[in-house]
């Protein structure tokens, strides 16, 4: 069976975007895939996190996997800094990789420009190479992710053809793997960036962890564009074009489909059955979570036994990766 690899930052509440783009296909690839889930908590630290939240974030990442539909006995999941094999690899490929290449990466780009250079950490100017390690430690074929994420998967392609290319054929080079549908969710207070975990407003996402009121107050507050027809025009109309793809998103129904009932309507009637749809959409997923709660233990022990799986094939890969390299001498 080919492998599919990703992951999810514990850096905030999970997203309908984490889900349309990223979630839904690890679960539908499941069939198809061996898939290897990780919660990248060790990404997350990239910017300040606080102790006792970034603990609680990670229970919430991974316990979505599951909620989401992830089978622990098909799929491996754990959390990345319980395999230290993540970090070691990061740092040999760190030595491979050119601060010229890193300079360019966008997602970097957007995130410091936030900040200023004296306060962005050395770690989020390398955060996409700790994501090349954690793809390549396991050989993956593919990687779903959504769109922000492409460049990186890109990146780990030319750092694992380098690294092939110098050292003999060590690493499987991925593929990345990005929906038709739903590959960039824009933000209910901007269609102009993506919608985002660490957005500075919650009006800009509708997360896993809001109930169905608050769901229908942010649609309903939801920026539009101008006119009054509900039309899939990306360019001309940003924000029309990203709540269709929600609506489809979470019905299945296609946007031309939904464009048909709703063109004449007016964005109320289109924003109020949107909001029900996405209710209804995330119910299961919410009532699987809340289940959860009342099982404790069992997360946990899905979360060890991953770590085990995951630890024993990436540190297959890191001793082939420091004997080829001429690394080490005392341990086997
Ligand atoms: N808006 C989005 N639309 C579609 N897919 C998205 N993803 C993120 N935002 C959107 C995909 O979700 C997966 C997990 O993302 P991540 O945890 O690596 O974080 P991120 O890409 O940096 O985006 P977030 O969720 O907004 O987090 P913060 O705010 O912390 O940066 C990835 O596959 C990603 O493509």
């Amino acid at each position: 069976m080919k492998r599919a690899f990703s992951g999810v930052q514990p850096s905030g509440n999970i997203h309908i975007g984490n889900y349309l783009g990223a979630v839904r296909q690890f679960v539908q690839l499941q069939d198809v895939y061996e898939g290897i889930y990780c919660v990248v908590d060790l990404h997350a630290i990239t910017v300040p996190q606080e102790p006792a939240e970034l603990r609680r974030q990670i229970r919430e990442v991974a316990a979505f996997y599951l909620a989401a539909g992830l089978d622990p006995a098909r799929s491996t999941l754990f959390v990345q800094s319980d395999v230290p094999a993540h970090p070691e690899l990061a740092w040999i490929l760190n030595c491979f990789a050119t601060f010229g290449e890193l300079s360019r990466m966008t997602q970097f780009k957007d995130k410091a420009r936030k900040s200023s250079q004296e306060s962005v950490s050395a770690g989020l100017f390398n955060y996409p190479v700790l994501m090349a390690a954690d793809i390549l430690l396991y050989q993956a074929d593919v990687v779903p992710v959504g769109e922000d994420q492409k460049q990186h998967v890109e990146l780990t392609r030319d750092l694992a053809e380098r690294v092939n290319r110098r050292l003999g054929p060590l690493f499987r080079v991925p593929e990345p793997l990005i929906p038709q549908l739903g590959a960039r969710i824009m933000g209910l207070d901007n269609p102009q960036a993506k919608m985002s975990k660490s957005a500075e407003s919650p009006w800009n996402y509708i997360s896993f962890g809001d109930d169905p009121d608050l769901i229908r107050r942010k649609i309903a507050r939801a920026v539009t564009d101008s006119g009054r027809e509900v039309v899939y025009d990306p360019e001309a109309k940003p924000a029309i074009a990203n709540l269709l793809t929600i609506f489809s998103g979470f019905t299945g129904r296609p946007v031309e489909e939904l464009e048909r009932e709703y063109r004449d309507t007016g964005y109320a009637r289109f924003k109020a059955d949107l909001a029900e749809a996405v209710i209804a959409g995330m119910e299961p997923i919410r009532r699987r979570l809340a289940e959860m709660e009342a099982e404790p233990g069992y997360l946990e022990e899905v979360l060890r036994q991953g770590a085990e799986r995951a630890a024993a094939i990436a540190e297959s890969t890191v001793r082939q990766v420091k004997e080829a390299l001429g690394l080490g001498l005392g341990r086997a």
